[in-house]
This record gives C-alpha cells, sequence and structure tokens, in this order.
C-alpha cells in the first residue's frame, strides 16, 4: 500500500535538494508525495539553523503537527514525525527530549539509512547524528526528481558538501561536516538524468562550492573543469553554480565565466563586510580590496556579469566606521541583488562566545541603511533591462491565464504573456516593466510580427534594415 509523505523544507538551496533526495530515497520503499501534513503517513520536518531563533522556530511547528499526530491518532492512524537537516544535527537528543512525540532525528549527512531509521523508529525514538563513513551520495538511489521548486525545468544538483573555512559565526562546518567532493562521473551521471527529466538549467550547489576538488580517473577537477565538462551535455541550456568563497575563486573560473557559453552572467559571491578588521575576525581570509579586485577581474572577463552578495551587519565589536566601511563597498560593486542579515551567535561558534556583541537597536539601524543601499543597486540594475530582448527560459505558470514565468540570464524572474506552453523552453522577451524583485515582458516575437515571420520563413536573420 502507498504510504504518504509531506516534507516542508526551510533554509537554503541545498536543503531543497536534500528534501527532493529524501523523497527519491523514500519512493523506491513505496512512498508518495502529498501536499499536506493532515494527509500524511510521515511528516519530514528539513530544517535550517543558519541564523535566529531556527531551533525555536521548529518546535514551535513540532507543537502544531504533534496536534495533527493525536488527531490522526485517535482516528487509530499513526503519524510518524521526523526532523532532519541543521538543527536535528545540532538539536540531536535534545529534540527528543524536549518533544518525546518526534519519532525521528537525524543530520544531513544521514538521510540515505531513512528507511532503516523509520523501520527501527516504530518502536522508540531514534537519533541518528553520526557522521557516517560511507558518503551518503554512494547510498542514494538515482534522482527521479530534481526540482527547484515544483517544476522540473532548473534543476539543484549538489557537487560539494560541508565547509573547513570555519568563518567565526558559522554553524555550518559542525552541522554539515568536513567538506566533501563528489567524483566527477557521479555528478555527470546524475547531471544526464536530470536532464533526461526535463531539466534545462542546472545549479550546481556546495556550501563553498568553488573549492570543488572531484576526483576524476586518478587526478581532480576544479569546479571550473566541472563546468566544462558539462557544458558539453546535450540539452544542457544554462548552468549556475552557488554559494562561493572569495578565497577558493580561481583564476580559471573567472576565465570560465568570459567563455563557457552556458554559464549564466550571475555570481553570488558573499563578502560579508567592507571592513578588514572585521574581515579577519571572521575569518574570512582576505581584504576588501582583494575582493574589489576579484570583481574587476570577473568583469573584465564578462563585462555583463550580475553581482549578489551576503552581508552580516554588527559581527562583534563592529565599530561604526567599519559598518560604513561595509557600505562603501556596496556602493562601489552596485550589486545586482544581495541578501543581508543581522549578525545572530549561533551556539558554539567562535564569535557566540565574544563579549563586545553589538546591541540589537544598532544592529537594526545599521541593516536598515545597508538595505536601502542594496535596494537601490538592485532597482537601477532592474531599471536597465527595460527595453532590451532577454533569453527567458520558462519554469512555471503565472498568476493569470496565459502568463509564465521564467528567468532571465542574470537571475531575474520574468513575467510575460506567452502564445503557447514555453514551459522548458528558452524565448527572447523584450523586457517592458521593472519592478523591484521582477521584470515583466512580452515575447520579443509578438512585438514585431513581421520578424517573427520572417523568421519562422527562414529569410530573416538580424532584424529588418
Ligand atoms: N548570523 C548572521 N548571518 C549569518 N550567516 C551565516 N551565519 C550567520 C550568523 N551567525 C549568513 C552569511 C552567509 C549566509 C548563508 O548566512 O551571510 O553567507
Ligand atoms: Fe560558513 Fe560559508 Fe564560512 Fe563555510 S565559507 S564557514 S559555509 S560562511
Amino acid at each position: 500500500m502507498t504510504k504518504k509523505l509531506f516534507v516542508k523544507t526551510y533554509g537554503c538551496q541545498m536543503n531543497v535538494y536534500d528534501s527532493a533526495r529524501m523523497a527519491d530515497v523514500l519512493a523506491a520503499h513505496g512512498y508518495a508525495s502529498v501536499e499536506t501534513p493532515e494527509e500524511a503517513d510521515l511528516v519530514i520536518l528539513n530544517t535550517c539553523h543558519i541564523r535566529e531563533k531556527a531551533a525555536e522556530k521548529v518546535y514551535s511547528e513540532l507543537g502544531r503537527l504533534n496536534r495533527i499526530k493525536q488527531a490522526r491518532s485517535s482516528e487509530g492512524r499513526r503519524m510518524m514525525l521526523a526532523v532532519s537537516g541543521c538543527v536535528g544535527q545540532a538539536e540531536g537528543g535534545e529534540l527528543l527530549r524536549r518533544a518525546p512525540f518526534v519519532d525521528l532525528v537525524m543530520g544531513p549527512q544521514n538521510y540515505h539509512r531513512l528507511p532503516d531509521l523509520l523501520r527501527r523508529a516504530e518502536t522508540r525514538g531514534v537519533v541518528d547524528t553520526e557522521f557516517p563513513v560511507e558518503s551518503k551520495f554512494d547510498h542514494l538511489p538515482e534522482a527521479r526528481t530534481g526540482t527547484a521548486a515544483d517544476n522540473g525545468v532548473s534543476a539543484f544538483l549538489t557537487i560539494q558538501e560541508g565547509c573547513d573555512r570555519f568563518c567565526t559565526f558559522c554553524v555550518v562546518p559542525y552541522t554539515r561536516g568536513a567538506e566533501y567532493s563528489r567524483p566527477v562521473t557521479d555528478v555527470e551521471n546524475e547531471a544526464r538524468r536530470l536532464i533526461d527529466l526535463g531539466a534545462r538549467e542546472i545549479t550546481l550547489l556546495g556550501q563553498n562550492v568553488n573549492a570543488y576538488h572531484g576526483a576524476q580517473r586518478g587526478g581532480e577537477f576544479s569546479l571550473a573543469d566541472l563546468i566544462r565538462q558539462l557544458a558539453e551535455l546535450p540539452g544542457l541550456e544554462r548552468l549556475r553554480y552557488t554559494t562561493s568563497h572569495p578565497r577558493d575563486l580561481s583564476a580559471d573560473l573567472i576565465a570560465a565565466h568570459g567563455d563557457v557559453a552556458v554559464l549564466m552572467p550571475f555570481l553570488h559571491l558573499p563578502v560579508q563586510s567592507g571592513s578588514d578588521r572585521v574581515l579577519k575576525a571572521m575569518n574570512r581570509q582576505h581584504t576588501a580590496d582583494h575582493y574589489r579586485h576579484l570583481i574587476g577581474e570577473l568583469r573584465k572577463a564578462r563585462p555583463d556579469i550580475a553581482l549578489s552578495s551576503d552581508f552580516i551587519v554588527g559581527f562583534p565589536g563592529e565599530s561604526k566606521a567599519e559598518f560604513e566601511a561595509t557600505l562603501e563597498l556596496a556602493r562601489d560593486v552596485d550589486y545586482a541583488q544581495a541578501f543581508s542579515f543581522k549578525y545572530s551567535p549561533r551556539p558554539g561558534t567562535p564569535a557566540a562566545e565574544q563579549g563586545d556583541q553589538v546591541p540589537d537597536g544598532i544592529k537594526s539601524e545599521r541593516l536598515d541603511a545597508l538595505q536601502a543601499v542594496l535596494a537601490r543597486s538592485q532597482a537601477a540594475f532592474n531599471a536597465t533591462m527595460v527595453g532590451r530582448t532577454l533569453p527567458v527560459l520558462f519554469e512555471r505558470p503565472g498568476r493569470h491565464a496565459n502568463q509564465l514565468l521564467g528567468r532571465s540570464p542574470y537571475g531575474q524572474w520574468v513575467h510575460a504573456d506567452m502564445p503557447g506552453d514555453y514551459r522548458g523552453r528558452i524565448a527572447d522577451i523584450l523586457i517592458t516593466e521593472a519592478h523591484t524583485n521582477s521584470l515583466a515582458g512580452q515575447a520579443a516575437a509578438a512585438a514585431n510580427p513581421g520578424l517573427a515571420m520572417a523568421q519562422a520563413a527562414g529569410v530573416a536573420e538580424g532584424p529588418p534594415a
């Protein structure tokens, strides 16, 4: 009999990937995904621990799910409740103590063992947060789903996991463990499979993805080598990768941005702070000038590259002048988009132990000031798109009939009314409006029907004279 699975995902794209892989593992054991926890025989919360109050949010969600679990149980039906991901890893047994109705707690490296863990959890609460000697990637079934959202057009593929950089604010090295790169053939096979399933765009994922060094025929491939190899796969139209560390941005990767056509002109390269003292205290191992230099090299290789970053404001000891250096860097780089956060002390990380924590009110003021700068850059970047024709890869239906949503090469969402089902296809879109977080446009052919007909008849290469 088919069992029903509901997975709720928090946090980063890697968790989205992990949730898809958990569904694959369980599909092989008779589980089908459903839309609501009320229908489910098994609910998994795939959690995130990166910032503020993550664990508290999980506990309150668990309380809500327990009421559903009790209601089902009074009807004589069992609902298993599992917590996976980084809160599972960080809390471990404490989670079962605080929420004894939970059946299973596991870390991000253990979900290939799900069927076995669930069997054991039938009789008593189980915790598995050991870092296993085997790699989960060697024990997962082939991908059945590669979805970034609910469409298969843009897929995530984890190629590297864990981190050895130990930034002093970050829990990732503790929750995801030591850095590991998947062998090239594994990555390539999974990419082929995702393409067979309908993916046209693949985003290569890793906590520190540009530190990738995957085994390949007795040697090693860098991320740039891997990108060049994957670029040859038939059917793959677009490649992206995230998240990168400035210290691991090699010259060959920068060069790839200049000469690999399927590599999209977009890079998320977190800088965190514009102050050298703060960068040092964060253990980022580079200066603000080095970051600026990298941006210059990237723009030389690919002049239109759109840049994105993460920032932390209010790191322990951050002075007003140090924060202003961050504002200055943000203005100088002129990001196409960026994420910014108030520093949040993570238990067990070095920065959390520092005595000179910045008061929350100051963090909030700094966050507002930085976000104002970043929003202005983003709006200006989007505004430059109006009047341009961009190749848009359509992924899913929009809000009203005929409207589709897709992404530009620079990563912006684009809404357009399309004359047919263009999902999974790239079409030239004339951009007519820019909003804060998206663009709107119309099929370039619709804007110039004479040209479209001539092109369809194969008589015109470019615009009419
Ligand atoms: N506090 C605030 N932001 C954090 N990040 C990571 N750890 C913390 C923390 N303790 C941010 C960083 C990172 C992004 C994924 O989350 O900016 O790049
Ligand atoms: Fe965390 Fe990224 Fe630093 Fe690794 S490089 S410790 S994942 S912020």
